[in-house]
């Protein structure tokens, strides 16, 4: 890589950043495209991020990713919120417009983008489960919404949560969606009449854990995801696979969120198969 006067700059804040693996993926599409970009990651406290923004202002920077803990506190600093990101409650992209700051978050474009990579259709007009109702099944709701599904239950371990998700996107989106625990009676005949199943609990991380759900409530020829990418096959996907199912993995998810990113800042979709390499790198290094 070869930094000169007009290289554009791209990166990503949060704090810690240390551990970020976005630098690897989206340096590993530049240099696939031979872009004149640079990808770097910026430790940003809370306190500084209005001075962080202004400065990335000043110095003319394309793009910026948003983690945590920056991703609602952003927001009043932008000047436009796309409003996927305003249903989300989170941005984590932001385009530099000329004195604009554009915010985006493109964790829902990135779930459905995985779904069609691997060949699964959404169930539009058809119903869905998510298990978890934190910050990622908010962003899994709203693109399952927009992309047409009628029905939608969260299934969390803390049922207030799953209400009050079920209540705020209910009302502005128009779908009926339904907050329920995990141990609910609903959830066997939600889990067997519903086209698709995602799971969002971090729990799914843990390979001793129990699973959240009984995989004998599955129908053959469903379609379970689980967006938890380490590691990159669950115990729902395996228990998901002896019935029969469809399965899709977080990977996917991860890489083309960084991927419709990179596409609103250097107008090129990038190849996807480099940022999974490098992504998968990134992985056997630690
Ligand atoms: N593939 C991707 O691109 C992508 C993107 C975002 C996130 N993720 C992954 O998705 C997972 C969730 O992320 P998040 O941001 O939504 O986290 P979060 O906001 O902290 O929410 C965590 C969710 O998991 C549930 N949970 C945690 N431990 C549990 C357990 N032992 N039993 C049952 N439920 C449990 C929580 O339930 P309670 O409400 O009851 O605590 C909550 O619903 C993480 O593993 C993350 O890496 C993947």
């Amino acid at each position: 890589m070869q930094i000169t006067g007009q290289t554009k700059i791209v990166g990503i804040i949060g704090d810690p950043i240390k551990h970020s693996r976005s630098p690897q993926i989206h340096n590993a599409a530049i240099a696939a495209l031979g872009l004149d970009y640079v990808y770097v990651p910026f430790h940003v406290q809370p306190d500084n991020l209005g001075a962080a923004i202004e400065g990335f202002k000043a110095i003319n920077l394309v793009g910026i990713n948003v983690t945590i803990p920056h991703k609602q506190s952003v927001m009043p600093h932008l000047n436009e919120i796309s409003r996927e990101a305003i249903l989300i409650g989170a941005v984590n992209t932001l385009i530099f417009n000329e004195e604009e700051i554009i915010g985006e978050n493109t964790d829902a474009p990135g779930f459905l983008q995985a779904m069609r990579e691997a060949g699964l259709e959404v169930p539009q007009g058809g119903s869905a489960v998510v298990i978890g109702a934190g910050g990622s099944a908010r962003a899994v709701v709203v693109a399952l919404s927009l992309a047409g599904v009628r029905t939608i239950f969260i299934a969390n371990r803390t049922v207030s949560r799953a209400v009050a998700l079920a209540e705020n996107l209910s009302e502005k989106i128009g779908v009926s969606i339904y907050g329920i625990g995990l141990d609910d009676p609903k959830l066997p005949n939600a889990v067997g009449t519903s086209q698709l199943i995602v799971n969002t609990a971090s729990a799914s991380m843990e390979v001793a854990h129990p699973l959240l759900i009984d995989p004998a409530w599955l129908e053959p020829q469903s379609i379970v995801y689980d967006i938890v990418y380490t590691p990159p096959e669950t115990r729902l996907l395996q228990a998901a696979v002896e019935r029969g199912c469809h399965t899709i993995g977080g990977l996917g998810m991860l890489v083309h969120q960084g991927a419709i990113a990179f596409e609103k800042w250097t107008g090129v979709y990038p190849p996807v198969e480099a940022m999974r390499q490098a992504l998968q790198g990134a992985f056997d290094q630690k």
